[in-house]
C-alpha cells in the first residue's frame, strides 16, 4: 500500500521520476534526493500533512504546465498555495460559506489583499469604516492615497450621511469591520451592502470580530470577507494569518494579487490555524456567556464610567445586533472606560492584572486586556482618538475561556488598586 519497498542503496533506473529510488552514486547526489518523494499513500492521515517544501514537482513536465496555467488544480510554487494552506482554505470556505479563500501570512495582509483584489486603483476609491483596526486605519490614510488611490475614511454610523458619501466619492470598494475596533459598534452590515452595491461598489467586510459563530458576510452579500486568522479562528495565540474569502469569480484576480504581493502563508502556520480552528465554536460559546458576564459586571462597577457590549440593552446598537447575530451571541469582545482615567491609573490598571494579559491582540483563549490609546490606535493623533470617540481611560477587553468567576475577581481587584498612586 504504501508506494514503493524500502531498499536500501541506489538502483539504475535512468530516470528519477519513472523510480523515485533513483538518487544517483555521489554522496552529494544522495544527501540531495535520498528517501524523498517514495511514497504514493493509499491511505490518510487525520490531519493534514505540514508539506514544509517550496516547490512540487510531477511525473510529467505537462502536469506541472497544466498546473502552472491553472488548467488543472495542484501546486506549483508554494507562494502560490500548498496541500496544507489548501485544507485551511477549505475549511475557512466552508465556516464563511463562500465559495474559495486564499490564506495569507497576517490579518493585515489579508485587508491589503482583499482591497487589490476588489479593484481598487487610481480610478477605484475605496470608502472606508473609521472605525476599523488602527492599522488598517492607516493603510487607507496612508499606504492607498502615496500609490495614487484615492481613499476616504468616514463613520459608518449614520447611514444618511454614508449614502451622501458614497454619492460625492462613487467609491469602487467599501470596507469596514462588522463590529468595530475598539469601540463594539454594530455597523449594519446588511444596510450597508446592500446601499455599497446600489452605488456600484464592491463591499469587503473584516469579521474578525463578528466571526462566523455571529455573522456570514457574504450571505448578506458582501463581495469579500477578510480574517485576521490569528484571532478567534485560531485562537491560541501561537499563528499569524490572514484570509480573504469571496466567490469564484474572484478567485483569479485574489491568487494573482497574493503570488504578487507575496504574502502567503507558510505550512506551519496554516497547520497551526486549522488545529486551533476544530474547537473554535466550543470556545466561542463559552467566551460569548463569559463576555456578558464581565460587561453586566463592569455596568456595575463603580471605577467604570461606561461599558460597550453589544448584548447590553445600553449598547447604541443593541437592536442591530439583535436582528444580526444568532439569539444570545453578541461575541468575546467588550470596551470599558475607566472613570477618570489618564494614562498613568491606565497603566497602574494594566500592571494590577494577575489572570487577565496586558497584551495586544484578541481572540485568545486568554482574556487580553489592551489599551487602544497606546497601542492599537497610538498611530492617532489625541484629538482624533477622541473624535472616535478613544479616550486615555478607554480599555478593549477579549474575553477568553477561563472560569468567569476568577476573571470578575481579577477586574475588581485591578479596578481598585489602580485608584491610588
Ligand atoms: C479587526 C482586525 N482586523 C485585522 C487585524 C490585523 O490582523 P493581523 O494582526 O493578523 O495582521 C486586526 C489585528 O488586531 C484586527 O483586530
Amino acid at each position: 500500500m504504501a508506494g514503493l519497498p524500502p531498499t536500501p542503496g541506489s538502483p539504475s533506473a535512468a530516470n528519477r521520476r519513472a523510480d523515485p529510488r533513483y538518487v544517483g552514486k555521489d554522496l552529494g547526489t544522495q544527501c540531495a534526493h535520498a528517501g524523498e518523494r517514495w511514497e504514493r499513500p493509499g491511505f490518510w492521515s487525520t490531519s493534514t500533512p505540514i508539506h514544509n517544501a517550496t516547490t512540487f514537482v510531477y511525473d510529467r513536465a505537462e502536469d506541472l504546465d497544466d498546473v502552472v496555467w491553472r488548467r488543472t488544480a495542484g501546486y506549483s510554487y508554494s507562494r502560490a498555495g500548498s496541500p496544507t494552506t489548501s485544507a485551511l482554505e477549505r475549511a475557512l470556505s466552508t465556516l464563511e460559506g463562500v465559495e474559495v479563500t486564499r490564506v495569507c501570512g497576517s490579518g493585515m495582509a489579508a485587508s491589503h489583499l482583499a482591497v487589490l483584489a476588489a479593484g481598487a486603483g487610481k480610478d477605484g476609491p475605496i470608502l472606508a469604516s473609521s472605525d476599523v483596526y488602527g492599522s488598517v486605519y492607516t493603510m487607507m490614510e496612508g499606504v492607498f492615497p502615496a500609490l495614487g488611490t484615492p481613499s476616504l475614511v468616514t463613520s459608518f454610523a449614520d447611514l444618511d450621511r454614508l449614502e451622501s458619501e458614497m454619492r460625492r466619492v462613487r467609491p469602487r470598494v467599501v470596507y469596514f469591520e462588522a463590529v468595530t475596533n475598539p469601540l463594539t459598534r454594530v455597523v449594519d452590515a446588511a444596510a450597508v451592502i446592500t446601499m455599497a452595491h446600489r452605488h456600484g461598489a464592491r463591499v469587503i467586510v473584516d469579521n474578525t470580530f463578528t466571526t462566523p459563530y455571529l455573522l456570514r458576510p457574504v450571505e448578506l452579500g458582501a463581495d469579500l470577507v477578510t480574517h485576521s486568522v490569528s484571532k478567534f479562528l485560531s485562537g491560541h495565540g501561537d499563528v499569524l494569518a490572514g484570509s480573504v474569502g469571496c466567490r469564484l469569480e474572484d478567485y483569479d484576480r485574489l491568487t494573482d494579487m497574493l503570488i504578487q504581493v507575496g504574502s502567503a502563508l507558510g505550512p506551519n502556520e496554516a497547520w497551526l490555524a486549522l488545529r486551533g480552528l476544530k474547537t473554535f465554536p466550543l470556545r466561542m460559546a463559552r467566551q460569548c456567556e463569559s463576555a456578558f458576564r464581565v460587561a453586566r459586571f463592569l455596568e456595575g462597577h463603580p471605577a467604570v464610567a461606561r461599558v460597550r457590549y453589544p448584548g447590553l440593552p445600553s449598547h447604541p446598537d443593541h437592536a442591530t445586533a439583535r436582528r444580526l447575530f444568532p439569539e444570545g451571541r453578541y461575541g468575546a469582545m467588550l470596551s470599558f472606560d475607566v472613570a477618570d482615567c489618564d494614562t498613568a491609573k491606565a497603566f497602574r490598571f494594566l500592571d494590577a492584572l494577575r489572570l487577565v494579559l496586558s497584551a495586544t491582540t484578541l481572540g485568545d483563549l486568554y482574556s487580553i486586556m489592551v489599551n487602544p490609546a497606546r497601542t492599537t490606535h497610538r498611530w492617532l493623533a489625541p484629538a482624533q482618538q477622541a473624535a472616535l470617540g478613544i479616550g486615555p481611560g478607554t480599555f478593549r477587553m477579549s474575553v477568553g475561556i477561563e472560569g468567569v468567576e476568577d476573571l470578575l475577581e481579577d477586574l475588581d481587584q485591578a479596578l481598585r488598586a489602580c485608584q491610588t498612586a
